[in-house]
Protein backbone atom coordinates (compact mmCIF):
# COMPACT_ATOMS: atom_id res chain seq x y z
CA UNK A 1 0.00 0.00 0.00
CA UNK A 2 3.02 2.41 0.37
CA UNK A 3 2.06 3.36 -3.95
CA UNK A 4 -1.40 1.69 -3.98
CA UNK A 5 -2.28 3.10 -1.00
CA UNK A 6 -2.38 6.32 -2.50
CA UNK A 7 -5.56 5.12 -5.17
CA UNK A 8 -8.53 6.51 -3.89
CA UNK A 9 -10.38 3.51 -6.03
CA UNK A 10 -7.89 1.09 -4.95
CA UNK A 11 -8.41 1.99 -1.42
CA UNK A 12 -11.70 1.53 -1.66
CA UNK A 13 -11.69 -2.12 -3.30
CA UNK A 14 -10.28 -3.08 0.41
CA UNK A 15 -10.90 -0.27 2.39
CA UNK A 16 -10.04 -2.09 6.00
CA UNK A 17 -7.19 -4.54 7.62
CA UNK A 18 -9.48 -7.05 7.91
CA UNK A 19 -9.76 -10.99 8.83
CA UNK A 20 -11.24 -14.12 6.97
CA UNK A 21 -12.76 -16.29 8.95
CA UNK A 22 -14.82 -19.13 8.20
CA UNK A 23 -19.22 -19.09 9.61
CA UNK A 24 -18.45 -21.85 11.66
CA UNK A 25 -15.37 -20.56 13.88
CA UNK A 26 -17.04 -17.36 13.96
CA UNK A 27 -20.35 -18.52 15.25
CA UNK A 28 -18.50 -20.55 17.50
CA UNK A 29 -16.77 -17.24 18.80
CA UNK A 30 -19.68 -14.71 18.66
CA UNK A 31 -17.77 -12.95 15.94
CA UNK A 32 -19.87 -11.02 13.73
CA UNK A 33 -19.56 -9.41 10.03
CA UNK A 34 -18.02 -6.62 10.44
CA UNK A 35 -17.46 -6.03 13.76
CA UNK A 36 -13.93 -5.77 15.30
CA UNK A 37 -12.27 -9.16 16.34
CA UNK A 38 -8.74 -9.58 18.25
CA UNK A 39 -5.99 -11.96 16.93
CA UNK A 40 -3.60 -13.49 19.53
CA UNK A 41 -0.20 -15.65 18.94
CA UNK A 42 2.21 -16.64 21.23
CA UNK A 43 4.19 -13.45 20.35
CA UNK A 44 1.45 -10.63 19.42
CA UNK A 45 -1.67 -9.81 18.87
CA UNK A 46 -3.62 -7.12 16.13
CA UNK A 47 -6.95 -6.25 15.77
CA UNK A 48 -8.80 -6.58 12.21
CA UNK A 49 -12.76 -6.05 10.88
CA UNK A 50 -13.89 -9.61 10.52
CA UNK A 51 -15.11 -10.35 7.11
CA UNK A 52 -17.23 -13.40 7.55
CA UNK A 53 -16.53 -15.67 4.97
CA UNK A 54 -16.37 -19.39 3.43
CA UNK A 55 -13.48 -18.40 1.10
CA UNK A 56 -11.19 -20.00 3.96
CA UNK A 57 -11.66 -23.68 5.20
CA UNK A 58 -13.06 -24.48 9.08
CA UNK A 59 -9.73 -23.45 11.15
CA UNK A 60 -8.14 -21.35 9.17
CA UNK A 61 -8.31 -17.44 8.90
CA UNK A 62 -6.16 -15.11 7.01
CA UNK A 63 -4.77 -11.78 7.02
CA UNK A 64 -3.46 -9.52 4.44
CA UNK A 65 0.14 -7.72 5.02
CA UNK A 66 -0.65 -4.62 3.65
CA UNK A 67 -1.75 -2.65 6.12
CA UNK A 68 0.64 -1.12 9.09
CA UNK A 69 0.67 1.86 11.69
CA UNK A 70 1.25 4.85 9.19
CA UNK A 71 -2.78 3.76 8.14
CA UNK A 72 -3.73 1.86 10.94
CA UNK A 73 -3.68 1.66 14.80
CA UNK A 74 -3.67 -2.09 14.19
CA UNK A 75 -3.58 -4.76 11.50
CA UNK A 76 -0.16 -5.37 11.40
CA UNK A 77 -0.22 -8.90 10.57
CA UNK A 78 3.47 -9.85 10.58
CA UNK A 79 3.56 -8.46 14.46
CA UNK A 80 1.73 -11.96 15.18
CA UNK A 81 4.08 -14.04 13.13
CA UNK A 82 7.57 -15.31 14.74
CA UNK A 83 10.56 -14.91 13.03
CA UNK A 84 11.04 -18.68 12.02
CA UNK A 85 12.33 -18.96 8.74
CA UNK A 86 12.98 -21.77 5.93
CA UNK A 87 16.66 -22.76 6.31
CA UNK A 88 17.01 -22.89 3.03
CA UNK A 89 14.21 -19.99 1.40
CA UNK A 90 14.33 -18.05 4.05
CA UNK A 91 10.42 -17.65 3.71
CA UNK A 92 8.58 -17.09 6.99
CA UNK A 93 5.85 -18.96 8.69
CA UNK A 94 2.92 -16.86 7.02
CA UNK A 95 1.01 -20.25 6.77
CA UNK A 96 1.77 -21.80 9.74
CA UNK A 97 0.94 -19.71 12.69
CA UNK A 98 -1.58 -20.96 15.14
CA UNK A 99 -3.55 -18.33 16.91
CA UNK A 100 -7.47 -17.34 18.56
CA UNK A 101 -9.27 -15.36 17.31
CA UNK A 102 -11.71 -12.68 19.69
CA UNK A 103 -14.47 -10.24 19.36
CA UNK A 104 -13.65 -6.72 20.76
CA UNK A 105 -16.65 -4.61 22.40
CA UNK A 106 -16.98 -1.60 20.65
CA UNK A 107 -20.34 0.87 21.08
CA UNK A 108 -19.93 3.57 18.65
CA UNK A 109 -18.07 4.08 14.95
CA UNK A 110 -17.05 7.34 13.29
CA UNK A 111 -16.29 8.31 10.09
CA UNK A 112 -14.62 11.30 9.41
CA UNK A 113 -13.38 13.14 6.00
CA UNK A 114 -11.00 15.91 5.96
CA UNK A 115 -9.41 17.70 2.89
CA UNK A 116 -6.27 17.69 4.80
CA UNK A 117 -4.61 14.33 6.37
CA UNK A 118 -5.19 14.32 10.51
CA UNK A 119 -2.32 14.44 12.48
CA UNK A 120 -0.91 11.22 14.70
CA UNK A 121 -1.43 13.67 17.90
CA UNK A 122 -4.96 14.42 16.72
CA UNK A 123 -5.34 10.66 16.36
CA UNK A 124 -4.06 9.81 19.16
CA UNK A 125 -5.93 12.67 21.00
CA UNK A 126 -9.39 11.03 19.85
CA UNK A 127 -8.34 7.51 21.50
CA UNK A 128 -10.02 5.55 19.23
CA UNK A 129 -9.49 1.67 20.36
CA UNK A 130 -9.31 1.23 16.61
CA UNK A 131 -8.70 3.57 13.75
CA UNK A 132 -8.29 3.13 10.06
CA UNK A 133 -7.51 5.83 7.25
CA UNK A 134 -7.64 5.63 3.42
CA UNK A 135 -7.17 7.96 0.54
CA UNK A 136 -10.34 8.99 -1.16
CA UNK A 137 -11.10 11.32 -3.75
CA UNK A 138 -10.10 14.70 -3.06
CA UNK A 139 -9.01 14.21 0.96
CA UNK A 140 -8.23 11.32 3.31
CA UNK A 141 -11.21 9.37 4.86
CA UNK A 142 -10.88 7.79 8.76
CA UNK A 143 -12.90 5.27 10.11
CA UNK A 144 -13.24 4.79 14.19
CA UNK A 145 -14.51 2.70 16.25
CA UNK A 146 -14.96 3.12 20.44
CA UNK A 147 -15.27 1.31 22.98
CA UNK A 148 -16.74 4.49 24.91
CA UNK A 149 -21.24 4.15 25.19
CA UNK A 150 -20.94 8.10 24.75
CA UNK A 151 -18.66 10.25 22.29
CA UNK A 152 -20.13 13.40 22.08
CA UNK A 153 -19.23 14.30 18.28
CA UNK A 154 -18.13 17.94 20.07
CA UNK A 155 -15.14 15.93 21.13
CA UNK A 156 -14.04 15.08 17.74
CA UNK A 157 -14.58 18.49 16.14
CA UNK A 158 -12.67 20.25 18.98
CA UNK A 159 -9.43 17.55 18.27
CA UNK A 160 -9.42 17.95 14.68
CA UNK A 161 -11.06 21.42 13.98
CA UNK A 162 -9.87 23.57 17.31
CA UNK A 163 -11.25 26.77 16.81
CA UNK A 164 -12.93 26.36 13.26
CA UNK A 165 -15.16 23.89 14.89
CA UNK A 166 -17.58 27.13 15.74
CA UNK A 167 -18.24 27.42 12.25
CA UNK A 168 -19.76 23.91 11.22
CA UNK A 169 -22.81 22.86 11.08
CA UNK A 170 -24.09 20.01 12.69
CA UNK A 171 -27.45 17.96 13.29
CA UNK A 172 -28.42 14.49 14.99
CA UNK A 173 -30.93 11.89 14.55
CA UNK A 174 -31.78 9.19 17.29
CA UNK A 175 -29.29 7.08 15.35
CA UNK A 176 -26.16 9.03 14.61
CA UNK A 177 -24.73 12.63 15.08
CA UNK A 178 -23.06 14.03 12.02
CA UNK A 179 -21.42 17.74 11.27
CA UNK A 180 -19.62 19.82 8.02
CA UNK A 181 -17.21 22.59 7.79
CA UNK A 182 -17.37 24.45 4.82
CA UNK A 183 -15.07 26.73 3.43
CA UNK A 184 -15.84 28.65 0.29
CA UNK A 185 -18.99 26.83 -0.01
CA UNK A 186 -16.80 23.39 -0.47
CA UNK A 187 -17.11 20.72 2.11
CA UNK A 188 -13.40 20.37 4.03
CA UNK A 189 -14.53 18.29 6.69
CA UNK A 190 -17.16 15.73 7.82
CA UNK A 191 -17.70 13.55 10.70
CA UNK A 192 -20.37 11.30 11.69
CA UNK A 193 -20.94 9.12 14.67
CA UNK A 194 -23.39 6.30 15.31
CA UNK A 195 -23.32 3.32 17.36
CA UNK A 196 -21.25 0.36 15.74
CA UNK A 197 -24.26 -1.94 15.37
CA UNK A 198 -25.31 0.44 12.54
CA UNK A 199 -21.90 0.75 10.98
CA UNK A 200 -22.84 -1.80 7.75
CA UNK A 201 -25.55 0.35 7.29
CA UNK A 202 -23.93 4.44 7.34
CA UNK A 203 -23.14 5.86 3.66
CA UNK A 204 -20.02 6.49 2.48
CA UNK A 205 -19.46 10.22 3.65
CA UNK A 206 -16.03 10.07 1.67
CA UNK A 207 -18.04 11.67 -1.36
CA UNK A 208 -18.66 15.11 0.26
CA UNK A 209 -15.12 16.07 -0.15
CA UNK A 210 -15.30 14.52 -3.59
CA UNK A 211 -14.81 17.45 -6.40
CA UNK A 212 -17.67 15.98 -8.31
CA UNK A 213 -20.23 15.92 -4.64
CA UNK A 214 -23.41 17.67 -5.20
CA UNK A 215 -24.85 20.04 -3.24
CA UNK A 216 -27.59 17.80 -2.75
CA UNK A 217 -24.71 15.43 -0.78
CA UNK A 218 -24.21 18.08 2.17
CA UNK A 219 -27.82 18.61 2.93
CA UNK A 220 -28.95 14.61 2.76
CA UNK A 221 -25.90 14.20 4.72
CA UNK A 222 -26.63 16.08 7.88
CA UNK A 223 -30.58 15.39 7.37
CA UNK A 224 -29.91 11.30 7.45
CA UNK A 225 -31.01 10.64 3.88
CA UNK A 226 -28.04 10.61 1.96
CA UNK A 227 -27.76 7.41 0.51
CA UNK A 228 -24.60 4.81 0.06
CA UNK A 229 -22.37 5.06 -2.70
CA UNK A 230 -23.23 2.25 -4.76
CA UNK A 231 -19.77 -0.17 -4.19
CA UNK A 232 -17.20 -0.58 -6.98
CA UNK A 233 -17.11 -4.20 -8.20
CA UNK A 234 -14.57 -3.20 -11.12
CA UNK A 235 -11.99 -1.31 -9.92
CA UNK A 236 -10.26 -1.59 -13.74
CA UNK A 237 -13.43 0.01 -15.56
CA UNK A 238 -15.01 1.70 -12.32
CA UNK A 239 -18.20 -0.54 -12.76
CA UNK A 240 -20.55 -0.41 -9.82
CA UNK A 241 -23.07 -3.13 -7.83
CA UNK A 242 -26.16 -1.03 -8.87
CA UNK A 243 -24.86 -1.31 -12.69
CA UNK A 244 -24.52 -4.26 -12.71
CA UNK A 245 -27.65 -5.21 -10.97
CA UNK A 246 -29.18 -3.38 -13.72
CA UNK A 247 -28.09 -5.45 -15.93
CA UNK A 248 -29.04 -8.40 -14.64
CA UNK A 249 -32.07 -7.41 -14.12
CA UNK A 250 -33.01 -7.20 -17.44
CA UNK A 251 -30.91 -9.86 -18.87
CA UNK A 252 -31.20 -12.44 -16.56
CA UNK A 253 -29.35 -14.98 -18.64
CA UNK A 254 -26.44 -12.46 -19.41
CA UNK A 255 -22.97 -14.33 -19.12
CA UNK A 256 -19.36 -12.52 -17.69
CA UNK A 257 -18.62 -12.00 -21.27
CA UNK A 258 -21.84 -10.14 -22.11
CA UNK A 259 -21.61 -8.11 -19.10
CA UNK A 260 -18.17 -7.03 -20.00
CA UNK A 261 -19.65 -6.26 -23.47
CA UNK A 262 -22.70 -4.37 -21.20
CA UNK A 263 -20.73 -2.46 -18.64
CA UNK A 264 -17.16 -3.03 -19.42
CA UNK A 265 -16.78 -5.32 -15.87
CA UNK A 266 -14.20 -7.61 -15.92
CA UNK A 267 -12.51 -6.38 -18.80
CA UNK A 268 -9.05 -5.58 -17.54
CA UNK A 269 -7.10 -7.29 -15.31
CA UNK A 270 -9.50 -9.88 -14.78
CA UNK A 271 -9.78 -9.87 -10.74
CA UNK A 272 -13.08 -9.22 -10.72
CA UNK A 273 -14.45 -12.42 -12.62
CA UNK A 274 -15.42 -14.91 -9.84
CA UNK A 275 -17.47 -11.65 -8.08
CA UNK A 276 -19.07 -11.55 -11.18
CA UNK A 277 -19.90 -14.48 -11.82
CA UNK A 278 -21.37 -15.12 -8.14
CA UNK A 279 -23.44 -12.54 -8.87
CA UNK A 280 -24.96 -13.66 -12.23
CA UNK A 281 -25.58 -17.02 -10.45
CA UNK A 282 -26.97 -15.99 -7.27
CA UNK A 283 -27.33 -11.50 -7.49
CA UNK A 284 -29.10 -11.59 -3.95
CA UNK A 285 -25.70 -13.26 -2.56
CA UNK A 286 -24.28 -9.93 -3.62
CA UNK A 287 -25.59 -7.46 -1.88
CA UNK A 288 -23.00 -6.17 0.29
CA UNK A 289 -19.64 -7.45 -0.58
CA UNK A 290 -18.98 -9.63 2.65
CA UNK A 291 -22.63 -10.22 3.15
CA UNK A 292 -22.45 -13.98 1.88
CA UNK A 293 -22.62 -15.20 5.13
CA UNK A 294 -23.94 -12.74 7.34
CA UNK A 295 -26.73 -14.86 7.81
CA UNK A 296 -24.73 -17.64 9.11
CA UNK A 297 -23.74 -15.33 11.84
CA UNK A 298 -26.94 -14.59 13.03
CA UNK A 299 -27.19 -10.51 10.62
S1 LIG B 1 -11.15 -5.32 -11.38
FE1 LIG B 1 -9.83 -5.52 -13.09
S2 LIG B 1 -11.21 -6.16 -14.64
FE2 LIG B 1 -12.49 -5.82 -12.98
Amino acid sequence: MTRTGLSPSLSESDSMPFLDIHPFDAADRGVKNGCLVKVLSTIGEQMFIANVTNAVPVGHCFAPIHWNHSNCSDGKVCTVIPANTDPVSGQPEFKATPVEVKTVKTCLDAQIVSTTPLDTDQLRELSASFWVAQSCEGGMLYTLKFSDSEKPLTEILDVVLGEESHATVSASTTSAQRAINMKDNVVVFAAAIYPSEKALQQPDIAQLVSPQCEPNAMHGFLAGTLKAKSRTICTCKQVTQSEIEAVLDSTPSCSVQQLGELTGAGTGCGSCTSELENMIGSPKRCTEKRSDTEAACGR
